[in-house]
């Protein structure tokens, strides 16, 4: 892209970058790979003028100048030779007094942080409103995915119901090589920390934090509430074990940690994330790798699936880069986006939501077991849609696998503490939730 000559001059913007690991890395080299065309396409020409570190020694990949690095974020967000603020520091603090004072300086914000956001994104987009600049976080949910943008913009109309989603590209990994590749939970643990998808502490991928922190955020603008990471039930995939991916594929299912955001016709909302057996046949169980999937539901516009890399540093800076290049044009134009305003949240207790639920027990194979222990399942409320059993002639004990239509959460976890309570019952080794049947 050639720049038009009659077009005036492109404008200067100078953007301060709070970070430069994986994402701020590939975010300054994309910027310098780009800026011309985006020059020439946008009339907004983006130079990267100072960026803060921790440690200014540590090598990096990419070759900066001695000049613009400092160990001083603080210096960075209030300099005269910053016009836009990037945040890719991640946590809580020193991320939220940064982004406190760029926006109090007038200076508009880009963020990657879901963690942040989905703890204080209230307080910081009303900040941001004040000051009439924009606080974009694209990045901070689904990675590369445009998806944040389609759905505060695009769908800003439309009755969304359900958003299901798979947007937490480590684990997606982790589960993908244990169950294609046989690979130990820990070595896919340690690759996807080579590849740069996990978090600083890899417990908020694995432990369902980092899933929660973005389903709050697509909650929040889904059904314009406001609700917190706090309101998210949230279970990881720790518990999952080699056994229950090998039966699950047995049964025709992938295990997939889902993020599920709802809301319902009394217009009360619940939003979780646990580890889900996906039918084989429905569209997020072929969702492989770091891949992320997120599917819509609205009345009017039906089902809609977004795809894409949802982590890494490449495609999180792809999104970082369109938002940059959104507040750079806004801010030569004076303008800046809203997130509108959000209504307290009516939140639906986990123990009122209907789910179905595979549920693997073992039992003192014995006459009457098979019966006693349905028999629990009946006098709770669920039914069974199927059950097996699995063991071999002459064991003193067996297997039994029960998925069971979708009932009340409450009404099985009555299950299962009646079943615990039972002399024949050993132990229930694996509790997953199904998808499909509401
Ligand atoms: P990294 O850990 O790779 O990079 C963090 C950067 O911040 C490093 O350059 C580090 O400096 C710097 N830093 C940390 N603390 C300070 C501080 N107190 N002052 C100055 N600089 C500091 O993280 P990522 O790039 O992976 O992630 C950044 C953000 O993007 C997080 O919010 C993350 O959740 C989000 N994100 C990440 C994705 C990914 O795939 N990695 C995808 C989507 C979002 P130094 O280099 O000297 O250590
Ligand atoms: N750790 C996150 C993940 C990065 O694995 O999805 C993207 O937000």
């Amino acid at each position: 892209v050639t720049e038009n000559p009659d077009r005036p001059a492109p404008r200067t913007v100078r953007v301060g970058l709070l970070g430069c690991g994986t994402v701020g890395g590939a975010l300054t080299e994309l910027v310098t790979g780009r800026c011309d065309d985006i020059a020439a396409r946008t009339g907004v020409r983006l130079t990267v003028s100072r960026i803060a570190v921790r440690d200014a020694r540590r090598p990096r990949q990419v070759q900066l100048a001695d000049a613009v690095l400092t160990e001083d974020p603080a210096s960075v967000v209030t300099a005269d030779d910053v016009d836009v603020v990037v945040e890719v520091i991640g946590g809580i603090e020193p991320a939220r007094t940064l982004i406190t004072t760029a926006l109090r300086s007038g200076k508009p914000v880009v963020s990657a942080n879901k963690e942040l956001l989905a703890h204080h994104g209230a307080e910081l987009f009303e900040l941001a409103d004040a000051h009439g600049v924009d606080l974009l976080f694209e990045a901070a949910v689904a990675g590369g995915i445009p998806f944040v943008r389609p759905l505060r913009e695009s769908l800003a109309g439309e009755d969304v119901t359900r958003v299901i989603g798979i947007i937490n590209g480590t684990t997606n990994y982790i589960l993908t090589k244990m169950t294609e590749e046989g690979w130990s939970y820990t070595e896919a643990l340690a690759e996807a920390q080579a590849l740069g998808y996990a978090e600083a502490d890899p417990t908020a991928d694995v432990g369902g934090f980092d899933a929660g922190a973005k389903a709050a955020i697509i909650a929040g603008i889904a059904f314009g509430v406001a609700l917190s990471a706090e309101d998210v039930h949230h279970e990881g995939i720790t518990e999952v074990s080699a056994d229950d991916i090998a039966t699950a594929r047995r049964l025709g299912f992938q295990i997939k940690l889902l993020a599920v955001a709802e809301r319902f016709d009394d217009n009360s909302v619940a939003v979780r994330v646990h580890p889900t057996m996906v039918p084989e046949e429905h569209p997020l169980a072929s969702v492989r790798d770091s891949f992320n999937a997120v599917f819509v539901e609205g009345r009017a516009v039906g089902e809609l699936m977004f795809y894409g890399r949802g982590a890494g540093g490449g495609p999180t800076a792809s999104a970082v880069l369109g938002d940059v290049i959104d507040a750079s044009v806004n801010l030569v134009q004076g303008s800046h986006a809203s997130l509108g305003v959000f209504t307290p949240a009516s939140l639906r207790p986990q123990s009122e939501l209907p789910s179905a639920f595979y549920l693997a027990v073992e039992v003192a194979d014995q006459p009457g077991v098979l019966a006693t222990v349905a028999g629990v399942f009946g006098t709770n409320g669920v039914s069974i849609r199927s059950m097996e059993q699995v063991g071999a002639d002459g064991d003193a004990t067996a297997r039994l696998v029960f998925i069971t239509h979708a009932a009340r959460e409450a009404d099985v976890s009555a299950t299962l503490i009646k079943l615990r309570s039972l002399d024949v019952v050993g132990s229930i080794d694996s509790v997953i939730r199904v998808l499909g049947d509401a």
